[in-house]
């Protein structure tokens, strides 16, 4: 499946890009971004269901459910063409150890879902922008905690967008990595850690920030008086080349390599 669409422009994110770049993170609402008033609840009805979400052994927290898509997308001035990556699988990622393949929701079949991702992709700035990457979509359905601690995910931009939710708590939170500290090793909180941003996102709000200047969170749920709780968000994530791509170009110049040697041999 492949979107090549040329008629779309993208929105003004303007007020978004300035916010990025001032502070390394922006929290706006759906329709600043030109998204429908009822785009929300018909994607969100469409997604987060039983059939499509599901609770796989190993991930954290136990409760989550769950599905995923890799979109494969290139930028070539203004245009953006999407298709769906060939693999969806997560290798030692969250902390959580081996390769894990969760279910695969392929939304490019609907135009709506592509007038999200373009949308999303778009809140990159124009000049942060790689020509060519990958663009994971996560729908998570949480019910108690929602991650476990303050992390990365080691992605270029993280984007959050809250769907819905029932019971308290859920606040989001960024920690703001103190200049000069070494990414690779955990921050400690004994240093200068500021807390830059410490919000309870409602349905409708998104929020995009630059992941390696921060680590991210989010409070547990806080039931409602029923006693159940439960928030529905799309993580997305625009991804490294580390993540999908270097092996895949690796792999794709072996090949080559191989036949190239065959064909020499052939000679
Ligand atoms: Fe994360």
């Amino acid at each position: 499946m492949r979107d090549d669409s040329s008629s779309w422009s993208p929105p003004d994110l303007s007020h978004v890009w300035k916010h990025l770049a001032d502070h390394g993170y922006a929290v706006v609402e759906d329709w600043s971004i030109g998204l429908a008033d009822d785009f929300l609840a018909k994607f969100h009805k469409k997604y987060f269901t039983n059939r499509k979400l599901r609770r796989d052994k190993g991930d954290w927290p136990r409760d989550r459910k769950r599905a995923r898509d890799v979109i494969h997308y290139t930028w070539a001035g203004t245009r953006l063409r999407l298709r769906e990556y060939a693999t969806i699988a997560l290798t030692d990622r969250a902390g959580i150890k081996g390769t894990r393949l969760h279910k695969r929701i392929r939304i490019l079949a609907d135009p709506t879902a592509v007038h999200l991702v373009r949308t999303l992709l778009c809140l990159v700035p124009p000049r942060r922008r790689q020509p060519e990457g990958t663009f994971g979509v996560n729908f998570f359905r949480t019910f108690t905690d929602v991650v476990t601690k303050p992390h990365h995910d080691d992605e270029q931009f993280i984007i959050l967008y809250v769907m819905r939710r029932k019971g308290d708590g859920a606040r989001s939170y960024l920690y703001r990595i103190p200049e000069n500290s070494d990414p690779a090793l955990p921050l400690d909180c004994d240093s200068p850690c500021e807390l830059v941003l410490d919000r309870q996102l409602n349905p409708g709000e998104l929020l995009i920030f630059e992941d390696k200047l921060f680590e991210h969170g989010a409070t547990p749920l806080i039931p409602a008086p029923d006693g159940t709780a439960m928030r529905d968000v799309l993580v997305c994530t625009v991804d490294y080349d580390e993540t999908y791509l270097k092996d895949a170009r690796a792999e794709q110049t072996s090949t080559v390599g191989t036949e190239f040697a065959m064909a020499r041999g052939r000679d």
